[in-house]
């Protein structure tokens, strides 16, 4: 099957492993990038391995739901087969957008979520979704307050894991209205990219002493591209496996709850 694939944050670690990996499969891939310069140099550099791949380039900020809108205005009218939502961000310090969102939940959940419900008219009945969220779900609560925090609230690992999780809660509410969508997440582990650099002092003694064991972006982003070739879904990758959503993750009365509050902030 070939088809139509977008990927957002194509410029990074795993999103180019992605796309490199996508369009030697023989996908068309829309590399949704905020920085264009950053973009066109991945796109040759994955040409020059891949020749006969099919790469085109579109802006998009998630930070600013303005340009999630613009993107998906100026897509052409050709389906699209899936869509993976890899990019993200861990936030150094608290900011808002011009929209008046918190930055980390911006980049990693309402752009993401936006976009999503944008694409669905575009996309098949059978379309596939794959959300990248990480471990650190797992330490994280999201109620519909914590959509917004305050900066008091704020704390650069606490709102990213906090904004992967309301997106995870996303993909369940997301798969349990659209039965037919393929909707999974994928879990990378954790990949020595840029994103593990937090702008702390220790951030060399990390790169020396840590990023070494860290997995590779080819192999980080293996769950991803496995959730966007299978026909299941409801389905959490990670490593080498996939299973239902994990128990400590359901609740539906909750997702719900996620999902409304995140109407009234979107539309
Ligand atoms: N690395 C890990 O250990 C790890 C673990 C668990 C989950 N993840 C998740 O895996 C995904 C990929 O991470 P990675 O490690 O490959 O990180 P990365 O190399 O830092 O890539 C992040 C990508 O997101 C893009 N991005 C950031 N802010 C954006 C914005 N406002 N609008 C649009 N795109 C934006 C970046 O664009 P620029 O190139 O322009 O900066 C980049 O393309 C992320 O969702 C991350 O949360 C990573």
């Amino acid at each position: 099957m070939h088809s139509r694939v977008i990927v957002t944050g194509a410029t990074g670690a795993m999103g180019s492993a992605a796309v490199r990996a996508l369009a030697a499969q023989g996908h068309a891939v829309v590399m949704a990038c905020r920085n264009p310069g950053k973009a066109a140099a991945v796109r040759e550099r994955i040409l020059a391995e891949v020749p006969e791949a099919d790469l085109a380039i579109r802006p998009l900020d998630l930070s600013s739901l303005d340009s999630v809108h613009a993107f998906v205005a100026g897509l052409d009218d050709g389906p699209v087969s899936a869509l993976l939502n890899n990019a993200g961000v861990i936030s150094r310090s608290y900011a808002l957008t011009a929209d008046g969102l918190e930055h980390t939940f911006s980049v990693n959940y309402f752009g993401p979520v936006l976009l999503t419900r944008l694409l669905l008219p575009a996309m098949p009945a059978d379309a596939r979704i794959v959300n990248m969220v990480s471990l650190t779900c797992r330490f994280a609560e999201v109620t519909p307050e914590s959509l917004s925090p305050a900066e008091k609230d704020f704390s650069q690992l606490g709102t990213y894991a906090c904004a992967k999780l309301a997106l995870l809660r996303f993909s369940q509410e997301l798969a349990r209205r659209n039965p037919t969508l393929r909707v999974n997440v994928a879990d990378p582990g954790i990949v020595g990219s840029d994103m593990i650099e937090l702008g702390r002092w220790f951030d060399p003694l990390a790169k020396v002493f840590f990023r070494p064991f860290c997995k590779s972006p080819q192999r980080g982003v293996r769950p991803a591209l496995a959730a966007l070739a299978s026909d299941e879904r409801g389905q959490y990758y990670v490593g080498k496996r996939h299973q239902a959503f994990p128990d400590r993750y359901f609740d539906p009365e909750l997702d719900l709850r996620l999902w409304e509050a995140t109407d009234r902030i979107l539309f």
